[in-house]
């Protein structure tokens, strides 16, 4: 089975495109023949060795955590009936190959292609879980920072579809679509919280992180308290008094994929796609995402 690993820490370089094992399905898991994989900032800070500390995993290690594709086995405890279902999800044991084995997983609708629900299950689910953290009074009103990377378009498309006003921080070129979803975009940089101010008169309720560029002093003025700010980005939280929760923990919110998935199918959820790679140009879209910019979901198609 071909899979993209890395066998020691660095740039997008030490990406190598090698034969591994073929994985299997363990209890409660399924694996799929890949068509398409998400990247995710997660995938860089790993491979360069900024997560080893906090995160260890040996190596060498195939990139990538989520993935899309056709149930081709199933573990034990899962129905037999999944097999040719086509499904996307959270990889276990990387998802840069052939096969990899999915351990949560939901439907891909025929109307969503492989390349689109690429970027579904890590960004909703962060989305959901972060949107949770924070407590707002309903109708209120959410900044989001970073709304137009994967994770920031999911959380800005949930809240929109809870009842509140969101303003999203992007540059200016990806205000169109932002606005197309449902919020009022601002842009990031010099003079934001007076932008923001003007934008709602009636008050900040809440501010979720995406970006991490240091904005988290701004945010709390903004809102009033550290409490109403969550950061999924910015390591420095915690001394704000600003919560930065990690991923994979018991406030997994499982049903985020989903929902989604709901909501896309009456046209209120997308997931644009950044940029498409071929399996063998993986070095490039990690290049590509640790610009830190762009619109949407990067997209790495393994099988066509
Ligand atoms: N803690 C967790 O559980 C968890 C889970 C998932 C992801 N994360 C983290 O969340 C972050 C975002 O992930 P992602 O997948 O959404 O990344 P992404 O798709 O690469 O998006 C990053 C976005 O940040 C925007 N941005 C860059 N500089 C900015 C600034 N100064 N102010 C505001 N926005 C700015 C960019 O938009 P423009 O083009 O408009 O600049 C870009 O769209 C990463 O650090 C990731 O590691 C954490």
């Amino acid at each position: 089975v071909r899979a993209v690993q890395f066998g020691s820490y660095g740039g997008p370089e030490v990406l190598e495109l090698v034969e591994i094992d073929e994985p299997h399905a363990g209890p409660g898991q399924v694996r799929i023949k890949v068509r398409t994989l998400g990247v995710n900032p997660a995938d860089w800070k790993f491979r360069s060795g900024s997560l080893a500390a906090i995160l260890p995993r040996e190596l060498p290690m195939t990139t990538g955590s989520e993935a899309a594709g056709t149930i081709d086995e199933v573990g034990e405890g899962v129905e037999e009936a999944l097999l040719g279902t086509d499904v996307f999800g959270s990889a276990i044991g990387g998802a840069a190959a052939e096969y990899a084995v999915l351990g949560s997983w939901t439907a891909k609708p025929p109307e969503l292609s492989f390349e689109e629900v690429a970027g579904y299950a890590a960004a909703t689910e962060t989305a959901r879980r972060a949107l949770g953290y924070l407590p707002l009074p309903t109708g209120g009103t959410l900044v989001v920072n970073g709304a137009a990377g994967n994770v920031g378009l999911a959380i800005v498309q949930f809240a929109v579809a809870d009842g509140f006003t969101v303003v999203g921080t992007a540059r200016e070129a990806n205000h169109e679509k932002l606005r197309q979803l449902g919020a009022i975009p601002t842009t990031y940089g010099d003079g934001m919280i007076d932008r923001i101010r003007a934008l709602c008169p009636q008050g900040v309720d809440g501010a979720l992180d995406v970006a991490g560029n240091g904005v988290l002093p701004e945010l709390i003025e903004l809102t009033g308290s550290p409490e109403q700010v969550v950061t999924v980005a910015d390591p420095t939280g915690p001394e704000q008094g600003v919560l930065y929760p990690r991923g994979g923990g018991p406030d997994r919110a499982v049903g985020a994929p989903a929902e989604a998935v709901a909501l896309a199918a009456q046209g209120r959820f997308e997931m644009p796609v950044r940029a498409t790679f071929p399996f063998e140009q993986i070095a490039d879209a990690h290049r590509l995402s640790e610009t830190g910019h762009g619109l949407g979901k990067i997209v790495v198609v393994v099988d066509q």
